[in-house]
């Protein structure tokens, strides 16, 4: 049942997700509100190279897997219950790389004229906003805070659907941080999971960097923060990389948190929301955890895998917008600039 104080998703629809906005190629199927069929396809060697996404890859590679994995989402899902009927197909239309998303739009446009059911187009951050759905309901009002390799944002969720953007990086978005200092110290792309993996093998207090932002303004800043990564490596070129990695992710990390704290000292919310990539970091997830607690506001962080781009978010934003009567026509165009506030 989903009410107006509590975002959610309706349990009694089958919907087909398909995210194909970056670097991912994922597909879903929600059926009854649980995940019955997944497939995601990295593309992290094809680009680790690159240090980054490179546009043109990214969208052949989508070309060639999309359709392995849809079958094998159509596959799981087959095995796990009866044959149903999909009342939607729902796609992500933007934000993001324009030729990536014009395969998982095809593709979706191709599979709802095929299996005649609705198109739903979808709003990518909207996905992550709504991924903490699939394991609970979430109370409202809620804050949510979306950290992506292309975004980070703060979003005020007062009703379903209803969005208010608080604050937001000037610059960078977090992900982007941790990629572009994880290319400083010679990680691997994607850098986030890669600095998580050496900061534990380092001191965070060793070197201290800069926190972003200070004041009352909900926006967020990362760039003086990798600058300052890159003089601190400049002038000690022999520094741990362990003990850089460590200090780097804290302060990144600090930057968030102290911005969801001060917006949870500005309004009265029921629950603190996390999504995206970042999301995934445990340092973050822990140090949101003790801040809610202290706040007596639910912390609702998604299992890991469902952080990082996946095409259960999707689908679950699908079955809401399904279900308050929102069908895209079959001409939807991509949206790479699409803005959710
Ligand atoms: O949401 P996402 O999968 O794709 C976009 O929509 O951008 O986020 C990818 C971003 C990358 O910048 C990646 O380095 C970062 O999320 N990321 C992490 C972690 N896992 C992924 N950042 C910090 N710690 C992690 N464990
Ligand atoms: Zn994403």
């Amino acid at each position: 049942m989903v009410t107006t104080d509590e975002l959610d998703f309706p349990k009694n629809l089958c919907v087909l997700g398909i995210e194909t906005s970056c670097d991912e190629t994922a597909v879903a199927m929600l059926k009854d509100g649980e995940i019955v069929g997944e497939k995601v396809i990295f593309q992290n060697d094809l680009h680790a190279d690159f240090g980054g996404v490179v546009p043109e890859l990214a969208s052949r590679q989508h070309a060639r897997a999309i359709s392995d994995a849809i079958s094998q989402t159509m596959e799981q899902s087959n095995e796990k219950g009866p044959e149903r009927t999909v009342d939607a197909v729902a796609v992500t239309y933007g934000p993001g790389l324009a030729g990536s998303l014009m395969v998982g739009v095809s593709a979706a446009k191709a599979l709802s004229v095929a299996w005649e059911v609705p198109l739903v187009g979808v709003d990518h951050m909207e996905g992550h906003l709504f991924a903490g759905t699939l394991f609970t309901s979430i109370k409202l009002p809620s804050l949510t805070l979306l950290v992506s390799g292309g975004h980070s944002q703060l979003i005020s969720v007062q009703a379903p659907g209803v969005y208010e953007y608080l604050g937001g990086t000037l610059d960078d978005a977090a992900g982007e941080a941790f990629d572009k200092v994880a290319r400083l110290l010679g990680l691997r792309f994607p850098g986030g999971p890669e600095i998580e993996r050496l900061s534990q093998l380092g001191d965070a207090t060793k070197i201290t960097f800069p926190r972003g932002l200070k004041g009352n303004s909900l926006d967020m800043s990362f760039s003086g923060l990798k600058t300052s990564v890159l003089r601190y490596l400049e002038r000690c070129p022999s520094a741990k990389a362990e003990d850089v990695a460590a200090a780097f992710q804290e302060a990144a990390v600090d930057s968030l948190v102290d911005k969801v704290s001060l917006a949870l000292k500005k309004d009265r919310y029921r629950s603190v929301v996390i999504g995206g990539g970042v999301a995934a970091n445990t340092l973050l997830r822990s140090k949101v955890e003790i801040l809610c607690r202290k706040a007596e506001v639910d912390a609702v962080i998604p299992p890991k895998y469902l952080c990082t781009d996946n095409g259960a978010m999707i689908a679950a934003v699908g079955a809401f917008r399904l279900h308050a009567g929102f069908v895209s026509p079959l001409d939807l165009s991509i949206n790479p600039s699409l803005s959710l506030v």
